[in-house]
Formats: structure tokens, sequence, C-alpha cells
């Protein structure tokens, strides 16, 4: 343990039980017993720069806090926000490829549901342009705002892009110059597809219908029950003939649904209505 972690202030297993509690109940996340440690680090690190010498006095800032700033800081801390550009490579030649079924829809609606700092939505973006699908509306969503302003910023240090195709950097990235310097900037004609929203996944969903929807990697933060909710709310959402797509280490198992199962991680909505 460093000097600086040294000094955090511990969670009680009460304050422990307080924050899971509220986690699950507000934005789904299952923080079970277990993950005492992480959920200390994060938080510790958050009450320190804050200035809490309390578990207690941190919790009621967050409650009492009517900005918001508090809750979303809290949020931020809690969540795991781990992606990659063409993470999951297959999905995104399955896209292309079943993008071909919606052939005559302007726009192809698609929603990347947990977008994290935007290399879900911005592989998509690629992936279809690189089709030569251009009326494409994508709708790009996460609880977290940290993230999102990650995403709209649409610059990456260079690394981020190892795996991206030499044409495709041609095509869709501009070179940072000057203090830009090893990033890239994602062109205006790829992010000027994407709408970047703040959305819970346990709140209201989208009204409108997605030919895709990508719900990657955040069901796993989640017990069944709510993975459950979801799905069913999710299935509305879909075009007849619309796919969902979830992460590869997980699966609608266990999960009553409508949808057929395509192959492992993929869905399909086959309802007429
Ligand atoms: C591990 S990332 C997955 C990113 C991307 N989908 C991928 O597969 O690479 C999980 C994301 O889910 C978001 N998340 C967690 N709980 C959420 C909720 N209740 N509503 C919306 N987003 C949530 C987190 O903020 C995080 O950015």
């Amino acid at each position: 343990m460093s000097a600086s972690q040294a000094t955090w202030p511990m969670i009680t297993q009460a304050d422990f039980q307080k924050i899971s509690r509220f986690a699950h109940d507000h934005f789904g996340l299952e923080l079970p017993a277990g993950k005492e440690g992480l959920v200390n680090a994060r938080l510790g690190k958050k009450m320190r720069q804050g200035g809490f010498a309390t578990f207690a006095d941190y919790y009621s800032h967050v409650h009492s806090d009517r900005t918001g700033q508090a809750l979303l800081g809290l949020i931020d801390a809690l969540t795991t926000n781990f992606t990659a550009f063409l993470r999951e490579p297959a999905h995104f030649d399955f896209l292309r490829q079943a993008a071909a079924e919606f052939r005559d829809a302007r726009p192809l609606r698609v929603w990347s549901a947990a977008c994290s700092s935007g290399e879900e939505p911005y592989s998509i973006a690629m992936t279809l342009l690189a089709a030569g699908r251009d009326a494409v509306e994508i709708t790009a969503s996460d609880i977290s705002t940290r993230v999102l302003k990650v995403g709209q910023d649409a610059v990456y240090p260079a690394e981020r892009f190892r795996g991206i195709p030499e044409e495709w950097r041609r095509a869709f990235l501009l070179k940072g110059t000057g203090p830009k310097e090893g990033s890239f900037k994602i062109k205006p004609r790829v992010a000027g597809l994407i709408k970047f929203e703040r959305r819970n996944l346990m709140e209201p969903l989208p009204s409108r219908k997605f030919h895709f929807i990508f719900c990657r990697n955040v069901m796993i933060y989640f017990n069944r029950a709510t993975q459950q909710s979801i799905v069913e709310r999710f299935t509305p959402c879909l075009e007849p003939g619309g796919y969902l797509f979830v992460g590869h280490s997980e699966s609608l198992n266990g999960i009553q649904h409508t949808l057929r199962y395509i192959k492992p991680s993929v869905y399909k909505n086959e309802r007429i209505k």
C-alpha cells in the first residue's frame, strides 16, 4: 500500500452495505461482498479529495448536493469503463453483413447503450461508413458523464487505434499536431453520425426503435433480475428483424425473452411489430 493510500479513510462494513444498496437501487450495479477493497479504494480517493473525514459525511454530501455533481462523481468512481476500438471484432463483421438486411433504412439506427468513452460507437460508425452506409444515426449513451465527455471530444492517444486498418486511419482520423502530437481526432464525417447522451439503463429507455442495439459488457455488473428487466425493456426498442449484441462473456441464458438466438452474444427480434 502506498503512503497516500494508507491515509484514505477506511469504510466500515455498514458503510459498504449502504453504498452497495444505493448502487443496486439507483444504477443496477451489484457490489457483492468481496468488493469492499475496490469500493474503499475508489471512494476513499474521492473522500480524501473532497476533504471528508468519514464515509457518513461523504454519503450525506452526495445526497444533499442539489447540483447533482456529487452523485455523478460517485457514479464515475464506481463504474468500470474499460473499452477499446473494434473490441470483440466479430460483432463488427456481423454488423457489416447484417446491415444489408436493412438496405432501405434511411437512416439506419444503432444504439450503443453503455458506450463508455466512445470507442464502441465510433467503431460502429467506421464499420458502416466503410461498408458504404452514410445515412446512419447512432445514439451513444452511458450513465457516466466523465466518459461521455471523452467520447464527445473525439480525441484519443494514437496507441488506442492499434487495431484499426491503415485505410480507415486515412479515411476517418486526423493526425494531431503541435500540442496534440501523438493523438488522433475522429473526423467530423464519422463523429457527425453520433449523438452522445446521458442515460441510466435503470430509467425509461428511448421511445424510438433501432436496427441494432449494442449492450455489451455492462449486464455483467447487474444481477439476474435487473438483466431480465433490461432485456424486456430493450426488446420493444428493436425494429422488427433488429439485432441485440451483448458482450462475448455475457448471454441471455436464464433470462426469459422473445428474441431468437443467432450465435453467441447475438440475438434477433423476429416479431413483426
Ligand atoms: C465496461 S464498459 C463497456 C463499454 C462498451 N460497451 C464495451 O463493451 O467496450 C461498461 C459501461 O457501462 C456503463 N454503465 C454502468 N451502469 C450503467 C447504467 N445503469 N446505465 C448506463 N450505463 C451504465 C459504465 O459507465 C461503463 O461505461
